[in-house]
């Protein structure tokens, strides 16, 4: 598959390539689908304020920039759930093995974190105005050092190096693919397949909200992202994201 960016910015160093495209979109106006990349994120930003690990050449760390023009920001779960099922689609092909999407946005191989997504909106008016896609993903590193609690990469599932400039082209164009979806309205075939791969989908697992842990199964992701669990008693319970924890 072939990607073709608008603009393609390679830096050896960077702190972070969410905060360097959020720079260049107040500065110029930057074409969608350009990328920012580095091969040393020296302080990449993960989900709640954490850290992303990145060894230097190692892995994919890079942000792209999409200006969802025809998405009302209310929808804007929708650039989650394609993005992750971009990345889903990509590794699926290449492990040769099922790939999961813990809700809401990171790429799991069984219980093991393989790649996450920081995406960060700027909204003008009642439109959109864009969106940068952070996108980290674990390719060749072999030991990893934070206290992230289970990482894991393509190498330590594969045993091979894999090159990063295919990967992240591969990537990009399923990513795309993706895109095109929710361009053309395809939000059916979206959420049905974000639900199918969705991690820990079928049957009933613990979870953890502010008054402790329970059992429960998972039974809906609405177009807001918010997650509907039923517990044993066939109670039903909505959470937003960092309301709820996964055990
Ligand atoms: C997560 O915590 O799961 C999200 C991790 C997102 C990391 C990527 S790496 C490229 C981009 N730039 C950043 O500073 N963060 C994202």
């Amino acid at each position: 598959m072939t990607y073709s960016s608008a603009e393609f910015l390679f830096y050896p160093e960077l702190q972070s390539t969410n905060n360097e495209m959020k720079r260049l979109c107040a500065d110029r106006k930057l074409g969608e689908q350009s990328v920012v990349i580095t091969a040393n994120q020296t302080a990449g930003k993960g989900q709640g304020g954490n850290m992303w690990e990145s060894e230097v050449n190692k892995n994919l760390t890079f942000s792209l920039l999409l200006r969802p023009e025809f998405l009302a920001p209310h929808l804007q779960f929708y650039i989650s759930k394609i993005v992750s099922l971009g990345i889903a689609d990509c590794m699926t092909a290449l492990l040769k093995r099922d790939v999961s999407i813990k809700w809401p946005n990171d790429i799991y191989v069984g219980d093991k974190k393989l790649a996450g997504i920081l995406i960060e909106n700027s909204i003008c008016g009642s439109k959109l105005d864009y969106c940068i896609v952070g996108i980290g993903l674990n390719v060749n590193q072999e030991v990893f050092v934070s206290d992230a609690p289970n990482p894991i990469s393509i190498k330590q599932l594969l045993w091979v190096d894999t090159g990063l400039e295919a990967l992240l082209e591969d990537l990009l164009a399923r990513i795309e693919e993706r895109y095109h979806q929710l361009e053309i309205n395809r939000l059916d075939l979206i959420n049905t397949d974000y639900f199918n791969v969705l991690y820990r989908k079928d049957g009933t697992h613990l979870f953890k909200d502010v008054k402790g842990v329970f059992e429960a199964s998972i039974k809906s992701i609405n177009e807001l992202g918010l997650i509907t669990l039923e517990d044993k008693e066939g109670l039903r319970r909505e959470y937003a994201f960092k309301e709820l924890r996964f055990m």
